[in-house]
């Protein structure tokens, strides 16, 4: 499941290079990036959907590198973005602003204001007072606003609570039984354009029926739509399909598009989605050092150079990750010294774990990647502790490329000023 990756004589390669030279040239903790993983996982998106008109719009907040928007945007991808920040990532990256769709539920007036004179290709609204004020502020810019309504199917996406945003009582989206009125009331608005009409019901999700329960319910609405002369462009059925982390088994993308393609077909409309997660997740790793080994009574723990900090998902959402060796032990993977880890980062909270219970052959000073961490990694890193964020690098065939140097610890307090006493 990691097609970037292979062992050759025992030695971890992405792609055409060395994972030891990429340590040996920047250190850790660092991720790594396969950028020929990434237009793959892209090319069988826009291939499986290939008989419908469609938009892929990469989701950025699950990766927002440059280089990897630039990579992208480079392969005609459109962005899902949710923040005026998100969007000058995809601009300096050199996305197109048409291709971009604004989701979020607490637009601000300068977001919007800012997306607006890009030229922003859609924005996703979720309530009410958000379309008054996207009709207040492009009516200052004397422009017009495209938007889509995000509707909240009401479906289980059967997946982690915290990233499951398609039930009556997550904070996204307007009801189904609200949609109608609601986009009559845009149709009635000076400087709002309907465009389209989306949804968003969670991430990770592996199966696909809640996929089509989803595209099911927005049809209904879709006709509901057109009984009432309000006619779309497109349709956006969000992010959401699940990747392999260690186990899972999450629908193929090729499968996932026959689930979805006849229904979407017949509609006619242009097709968006939102994929973050199954874009990056598994063209990247995180590569860190193992700094100490303390085998206790009742635990062994191997102390390495990342941590919450750097990648908080299993602390945030329980999630596992798989940890492979960069160098494999001589004797293959379980070796006479292979034993029981907890991989933790020097942080001091008991959440600073990286992965529990790995069957390991460890060494001080060996190197581990952490595997599936291209989504959701970086992106969600802070300093916590004074930690600088870790460099990013990535990988095209030979080469390899800085493409965010590690921080340093005086940038981290550059700004901050000492308290003045009054003279
Ligand atoms: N569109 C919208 C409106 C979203 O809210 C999201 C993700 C996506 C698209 C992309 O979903 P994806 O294809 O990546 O599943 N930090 C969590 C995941 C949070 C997802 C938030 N929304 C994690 O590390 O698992």
């Amino acid at each position: 499941h990691l097609p970037a990756l292979d062992y050759r004589d025992g030695a971890l390669h992405m792609e055409q290079v060395n994972i030891d030279e990429v340590v040996n040239h920047y250190g850790t903790p660092c991720y790594v990036y396969s950028k020929q993983a990434i237009l793959d996982v892209y090319h069988a998106y826009s291939k499986s959907f290939a008989s419908v008109e469609h938009q892929i719009c990469y989701a950025v907040k699950a990766n927002s590198n440059l280089a990897v928007l630039g990579v992208l945007a480079q392969a005609g991808a459109g962005f899902d973005i949710v923040s005026r920040g998100e969007l000058m990532r995809v601009l300096a990256a050199g996305g197109r602003a048409d291709r971009v769709v604004f989701s979020g539920v607490g637009k601000t007036y300068g977001d919007i204001e800012y997306a607006l004179t890009q030229g922003i290709g859609c924005f996703n609204i979720e309530s009410i007072s958000e379309l008054a004020l996207i009709n207040e502020v492009a009516k200052t810019l004397d422009k017009t606003a495209p938007i889509s309504l995000r509707v909240n199917p009401d479906v289980d996406a059967k997946t982690h609570p915290y990233i499951s945003t398609g039930l009556k009582d997550n904070k996204f989206g307007v009801a189904h039984q609200e949609a109608l009125a609601l986009y009559q009331q845009a149709a009635t608005l000076s400087h709002i354009e309907i465009v389209g009409i989306d949804c968003h019901i969670g991430s990770q999700l592996t199966e696909v029926a809640p996929f089509v329960a989803a595209l099911d319910k927005v049809i209904e609405l879709i006709q509901g739509l057109r009984d009432n002369g309000i006619e779309l462009r497109h349709i956006d059925l969000g992010g959401g399909l699940g990747v392999r982390y260690i186990d899972e088994m999450p629908v193929s993308i090729e499968d996932f598009a026959q689930a979805l393609l006849p229904k979407l077909s017949e509609l006619g409309l242009t097709v968006f989605f939102e994929p973050g997660r199954s874009i990056v997740a598994n063209a990247g790793v995180l590569l860190t050092r193992v700094d100490v080994l303390k085998p206790t009574a009742h635990k062994n723990f191997a102390i390495v150079d990342a941590a919450m900090n750097d990648l908080i998902r299993p602390a945030l959402y329980q999630a596992e990750m798989a940890v492979i060796p960069t160098v494999l032990p001589s004797a293959g993977i379980e070796t006479a010294d292979t034993q029981t880890w907890d991989i933790v980062g020097a942080i001091c909270e008991t959440g600073d774990f990286l992965a529990k219970d790995r069957l390991l052959s460890l060494q001080t000073g060996d190197t581990l990647a952490i595997t599936g961490a291209g989504a959701y990694g970086f992106t969600m890193s802070s300093n916590y502790n004074s930690r600088p964020r870790a460099s990013e690098v990535m990988v095209a065939g030979e080469r390899h490329q800085l493409i965010r140097p590690r921080e340093t610890v005086e940038a981290l307090y550059a700004d901050e000023q000492l308290w003045q006493d009054a003279p």
